[in-house]
């Protein structure tokens, strides 16, 4: 079966288009037919060899973990699912494999996804949509009336963060270059500040901080906390209180407990899918190269299938 490899650690350029065997799936596993995967910075961070004590791999390691496809075969205790099933999931990132023709997956880790819903849509929520909310609700506790800082609301976290925490009815301030503007007003911000021009330390009373930058970013973002104000990191481990705020990492596990709520958003038209770039299998090492600028708008997207 086609699939992109990595055989070495290190930057996109490792990553190669070959052959692999598929795996002999279990009675509690489905085989799922992959028609896109939507790409993570932790994609790049376990290609790099940066995630073995998190998630350790061994090589040869098939990359990706967000993808939808079409249900081939399920095992005999998979029986809520049948072939032909449209499904989005996630593999454990240790497991990888989704940068491939088929992925064979435990049925509890898909959910059918909606008919008027593209595959290229359903693979980017898994991670995207997740940790937004994880990161907003679960941890941040935010609440409607109040005040979020929204750092990188262009990327794939943070386009989905804009329009979860506007739906709640909080204030949303942004952060994101100019040309991402008018994308983030229309997701729902109602600030938008440009990171490189202007200093988003001169805020203040800001309620909840969503830090998916870390280093200078997160640092500053203390000092715009106003009374009870916290901070959810997606970047740093172990942070810690400070000066009576909350200082949460964030860590994302769990894909399939957030989609229906993505999926009723998205049939509401209430959810937009930022998709930046749709790449084919055979350009997985460039879908890389491109999620690794950084400045990604939206998802990056490999169309496996048709
Ligand atoms: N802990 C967890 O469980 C977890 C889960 C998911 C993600 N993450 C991590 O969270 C981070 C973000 O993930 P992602 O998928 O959202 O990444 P992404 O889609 O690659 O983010 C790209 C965006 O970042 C913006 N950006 C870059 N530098 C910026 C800066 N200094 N200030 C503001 N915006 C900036 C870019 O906007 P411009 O083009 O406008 O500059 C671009 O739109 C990654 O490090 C990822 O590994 C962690």
């Amino acid at each position: 079966m086609k699939a992109a490899i990595i055989h070495a650690f290190g930057g996109p350029e490792v990553v190669t288009i070959g052959a692999v065997t598929p795996r002999i799936p279990q009675a509690d596993e489905i085989v799922v037919r992959v028609e896109a995967v939507a790409l993570n910075p932790l994609d790049l961070k376990i290609v790099a060899g940066y995630m073995q004590q998190v998630f350790p791999i061994e090589l040869p390691y098939v990359p990706g973990t967000d993808f939808s496809g079409v249900v081939e075969s399920v095992g005999a205790e998979a029986s809520h699912l049948k072939a032909g099933d449209r499904v989005v999931g996630r593999t454990q990132p240790g497991a990888g494999g989704a940068l491939a023709k088929q992925v064979v997956i435990n049925a509890g880790s898909v959910l059918v996804m909606p008919e008027a819903m593209s595959f290229e849509q359903g693979a980017a929520l898994p991670t995207a949509f997740g940790t937004a909310s994880q990161a907003l609700f679960d941890i941040g506790a935010l609440k409607q009336g109040e005040t979020v800082l929204i750092h990188a609301a262009a990327g794939g976290v943070g386009s989905m963060a804009v329009q979860l925490a506007h739906a709640a009815g909080a204030r949303v301030i942004a952060t994101g270059s100019v040309r991402n503007h008018e994308l983030v007003r229309s997701l729902g911000a109602d600030q938008v500040i440009d990171y490189r021009t202007q200093d988003f330390s001169q805020l203040r009373d800001i309620d909840l901080v969503l830090d998916t930058i870390g280093a200078d970013t997160l640092e500053k973002s203390w000092s715009v906390l106003g009374r009870g104000g916290r901070i959810a990191t997606t970047v740093e481990f172990g942070i810690a209180a400070r000066d009576g705020h909350a200082g949460t990492s964030v860590f994302f596990a769990d894909a399939v407990r957030f989609l229906p709520e993505a999926f009723r958003m998205f049939a509401q038209g209430r959810l937009q899918i930022v998709t930046d770039t749709i790449f084919k299998l055979d350009e997985a090492r460039s879908a890389l190269e491109r999620l690794a600028t950084g400045h990604a708008r939206g998802k990056v997207i490999v169309r496996v299938g048709q």
